[in-house]
C-alpha cells in the first residue's frame, strides 16, 4: 500500500482520533479505552514526564496527529514545539487546538511528510508516538532523529504476536500498512544507534522506547580540554 494511503487514512479518520483523547464515560468507552487505548494514554503519560526539564525547550512531534502531545509540552513552558504530519485534518486540528489552548505562539505546526521535509535546526527532544506503526523502514527514522535531537527521543512501537495485534492488523487491512515488533526487534533496530543509552518498556500493546541522547551536552560540560583547543583554534 502507498505512503499516501496513510495520509489518506489518518484525514479522514482524524476527528474520530482526536475523539480518543475524549473524556466520553460510556460503558463502552470505558471497556474499549481499557482494552485498546490504555497504550496510548500511558505513552502520553510517560513522554511528558520524560519531556524534563521542559521549560525554554525545544520539541520536535512527528507525526503529531492533533497535537495533543505538543499543546500539552507548550503549555509546560516549551519555548517552542515543532509539528509534523502529512495528513491535512489533523495539522488543522492541532493548530485550532493551540489556539484555543492559548499556546499558539508556542507551536507550529507543518503538513508534510516526515521524509520530504528537511529539518535544518537540532530540538532538545523528539517524539514519535503512535508513528512507527506505518513506517516500512524504520532504521531510516531512528537514524535521522537520533542526528537531529540533543537531549532525549521517544518512541512507540506496537507490539506483535498477540491476539490484540492480530485484531488490529485485520482492521487495519484496507485502511493502510502497519506494522508491528518484538522486543528483540526494536533491540536490534537500536543496536547501531548512537545513543548514550537505550531503554525499552512494555507498555500494554506498546514498546516505549527512551533513547538518551545527552551526547553534544556531555562532551562540552566534561571535556573542557576539547573546549579549549576548539577556542584556541578560533582565535588564530
Ligand atoms: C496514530 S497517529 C498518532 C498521532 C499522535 N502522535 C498521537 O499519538 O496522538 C499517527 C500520525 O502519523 C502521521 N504520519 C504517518 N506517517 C507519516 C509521515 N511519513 N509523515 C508525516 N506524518 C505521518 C499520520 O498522518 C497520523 O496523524
Amino acid at each position: 500500500m502507498q505512503e499516501n494511503e496513510t495520509a489518506k487514512f489518518f484525514d479522514t479518520y482524524s476527528d474520530r482520533f482526536d475523539s480518543i483523547y475524549g473524556n466520553e464515560n460510556s460503558l463502552l468507552n470505558k471497556v474499549v479505552n481499557c482494552l485498546w487505548r490504555k497504550s496510548m494514554k500511558l505513552r502520553y503519560l510517560k513522554t511528558l514526564e520524560g519531556c524534563t526539564p521542559i521549560d525554554g525547550k525545544t520539541v520536535l512531534d512527528i507525526g503529531c496527529g492533533p497535537g495533543h502531545f505538543s499543546i500539552a509540552l507548550a503549555q509546560r513552558g516549551a519555548k517552542k514545539v515543532f509539528g509534523i504530519d502529512f495528513a491535512d485534518g489533523m495539522i488543522d486540528l492541532a493548530k485550532e487546538r493551540a489556539k484555543q489552548a492559548g499556546v499558539a505562539d508556542h507551536c507550529e505546526f507543518r503538513k508534510a511528510d516526515f521524509f520530504d521535509h528537511q529539518l535544518l535546526e537540532q530540538f532538545d527532544y523528539s517524539i514519535l508516538m503512535g508513528f512507527m506503526d506505518y513506517m516500512a523502514n524504520p532504521a531510516s527514522v531512528i537514524e535521522r532523529i537520533v542526528k537531529i535531537t540533543r537531549c532525549k527521543a521517544f518512541f512507540s512501537f506496537p507490539e506483535g504476536g498477540t491476539f490484540l495485534a492480530w485484531q488490529r492488523k485485520i482492521r487495519y487491512r484496507n485502511r493502510c500498512d502497519l506494522f508491528l515488533y518484538s522486543h528483540e526487534q526494536i533491540a536490534n533496530l537500536f543496536r547501531d544507534a548512537d545513543a548514550d543509552d537505550i531503554k525499552i518498556e512494555k507498555i500494554s500493546r506498546d514498546f516505549f522506547v527512551t533513547a538518551c541522547l545527552e551526547r553534544s551536552i556531555r562532551s562540552q560540560a566534561e571535556s573542557p580540554t576539547a573546549v579549549l583547543i576548539s577556542e584556541g583554534n578560533s582565535r588564530q
